[in-house]
């Protein structure tokens, strides 16, 4: 096989110890037969602003352009919160999925066995839910220009972004997710909200268009944010493949996760035509980073997706996931997914425990 370059960006808050996990699976994996890789670690986010005076090095830009597949902690935290916007720790994730035109995010939410009582909702409710959100990344209102923040004549502020979709940013991401629902259950569902704004009237428009001319063999339904924001709580397992907007994305794949108990369980692809970057879905948690009892499930999900979309080891990925069925069937949870009667575990004992379950091969 061919040697392959990971860059891995811890970011900050618990990205560290989350990422430190991820490594150690990644580290073990690269030293058996058939798999070879090099991993370097570069930086993004607030440590990065605090290294650099920016949150998105110039060097990290380059370096993930020629890595085959990046792997991203979390950024953020109070500390940074007062710094100009352009100067975010934010900043710098945007910055990244804008650089590598990463415009296709994949949020699978997949309730698992063990943690079905972990979700707020009732059994009945959330048993087998299986709902992949494709969330658009790289334009819509997080990128739209002009946006800022100005004083008008009468000295009243005013703050401003721009919803903005061009029909072929629309057409490439709803093509991956017509794609992403052949390989599932043959379903979509477009969520816009054309009633109100003339940008998702259009993303309708050209996701119906895509739907009938180049996929009639999926089912494609159209549905309302808002609307989509009340099924997914009161009939979440009518979803199969969902497409959205940057914003809405965001907001729907966070309501999504905690259906399936907690989003410290949700991994992420951000993928692009030429690079890709893959990351855990909830944030850089500063209220819990370096108490040691962060889950770092979602990341060394998400790894299992970096092997299967970028590094050609689906087997390796399944391995991932096996393993990590294999140590919730044992009854270790973090803070965050404890139930009773199981046991207890901090960031680096669940990753041990995977690791150790990868080794014996379960
Ligand atoms: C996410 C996060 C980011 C986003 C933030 C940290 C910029 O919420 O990945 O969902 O809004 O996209
Ligand atoms: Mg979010």
């Amino acid at each position: 096989m061919t040697h392959k370059h990971i860059l891995v960006l811890p970011g900050d808050g618990i990205g560290r110890e989350i990422v430190a996990e991820a490594m150690k699976i990644l580290d073990w994996l690269g030293s058996r037969p058939g798999i070879q890789w090099t991993i370097e670690e570069g930086l993004i986010g607030g440590s990065a602003y605090d290294a650099t005076g920016v949150p998105l090095p110039e060097e990290t830009v380059n370096r993930a352009r020629k890595a085959d597949a990046v792997l991203l902690g979390a950024v953020g935290g109070p500390k940074w919160d007062r710094l100009d916007f352009s100067l975010r720790p934010e900043r710098g994730l945007l910055g990244i999925r804008k650089a590598l035109d990463l415009y296709c995010n994949l949020r699978p939410a997949q309730v698992f066995a063990q943690l079905i009582d972990a979700s707020p909702l009732k059994r009945e409710i959330v048993e087998g839910i299986d709902v992949m959100v494709v969330r658009e990344l790289s334009s819509g209102i997080y990128f739209g220009e002009p946006r800022g923040i100005e004083t008008l004549a009468d000295g009243r502020r005013r703050g401003f972004n721009t919803l903005s979709y061009t029909t072929d940013e629309i057409e490439r991401v709803a093509r991956r997710a017509f794609e992403a629902a052949r390989k599932r259950k043959n379903k979509l569902c477009s969520v816009d909200k054309a009633n109100v704004l003339e940008t998702t009237g259009l993303w309708r428009e050209v996701v119906s268009e895509l739907g009938r001319r180049d996929y009639p063999d999926v089912t494609l339904s159209h549905m309302y944010v808002d609307n989509a924001a009340m099924q997914l709580l009161r009939n979440p397992r009518q979803f199969d493949c969902i497409v959205t907007t940057n914003l809405f994305g965001d907001i729907l794949s966070d309501e999504a996760s905690m259906l399936t108990g907690s989003i410290g369980m949700l991994p992420s692809a951000s993928l692009g035509d030429h690079n890709a970057l893959y990351e855990p879905i909830h944030g850089s948690a500063p209220d819990i980073a370096g108490k040691g009892i962060a889950n770092p499930l979602a990341t060394l999900l998400s790894v299992a997706m970096m092997l299967r979309h970028s590094l050609e080891l689906p087997k390796e990925a399944d391995r991932i996931e096996r393993a990590v069925n294999h140590v919730l069937d044992q009854g270790l949870r973090t803070a965050d997914i404890m139930q009773p009667g199981a046991r207890e575990v901090g960031t680096v004992a669940m990753g041990d425990a995977v690791m150790k379950a990868l080794q014996e091969e379960v």
